[in-house]
C-alpha cells in the first residue's frame, strides 16, 4: 500500500474536490485506506504510519521536540495510535520540560491499539485522545 498512498490519497482528494464525496466521504475513504496496515503492523510507529527500524524513528521524530521549549499541552492533529505525542512527553520530559499530550484523529480504532500497546505510565489514564465525530 505504502508506494501507491500517494496515488490513493491523491484519488480521494480528488473526489472531494470534484463533489463526488463529501467530507464524511473523505473520512471513510481515508479510514478504509489506513485501518488495516495501521492495526495489523507490528510496531507502535508502524501503527501511526512511521515505516523503518527503531533508530531511524528516534532520529526523524525526536527532531519534533527541539521544537519544544517549555511545557504545556501537546496537540498531535491525525495521532493515529498516539505514539508519537507520547514520546514527545518522554522526550520532553528528558529536558525538563512537563508536557500532556493530547490527541485527534478520524479512526477511533487506532486510539484503542494505542491503549493496548502503546507503553504509558499510566495506561488509560492520563492519556487525553480526542476523536472526529462524523456524525
Ligand atoms: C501518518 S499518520 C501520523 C501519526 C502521528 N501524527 C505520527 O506522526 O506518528 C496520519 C494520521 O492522520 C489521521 N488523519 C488524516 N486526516 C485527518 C484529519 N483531517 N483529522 C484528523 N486526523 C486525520 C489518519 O487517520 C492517520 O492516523
Amino acid at each position: 500500500m505504502w508506494d501507491l498512498g500517494w496515488r490513493q490519497i491523491a484519488a480521494i482528494d480528488a473526489a472531494l474536490a470534484d463533489g463526488v464525496i463529501d467530507q464524511r466521504g473523505w473520512h471513510e475513504a481515508m479510514a478504509g485506506l489506513l485501518r488495516v496496515p495501521y492495526l495489523t503492523a507490528k510496531t507502535p510507529w508502524e501503527q501511526s504510519g512511521k515505516s523503518g527500524g527503531e533508530e531511524d524513528r528516534v532520529r526523524t521524530r525526536k527532531v519534533v521536540t527541539e521544537a519544544v521549549d517549555r511545557g504545556g499541552t501537546f496537540l498531535d492533529v491525525g495521532c493515529a495510535n498516539g505514539y508519537l505525542m507520547e514520546c514527545v512527553a518522554i522526550w520532553a520530559q528528558e529536558k525538563g520540560l512537563d508536557v500532556e499530550p493530547h490527541g485527534v484523529d478520524i479512526v477511533p480504532e487506532f486510539e484503542l491499539k494505542g491503549r493496548i500497546e502503546v507503553p504509558h505510565e499510566d495506561p488509560g489514564g492520563v492519556r487525553k485522545l480526542l476523536w472526529v465525530d462524523q456524525s
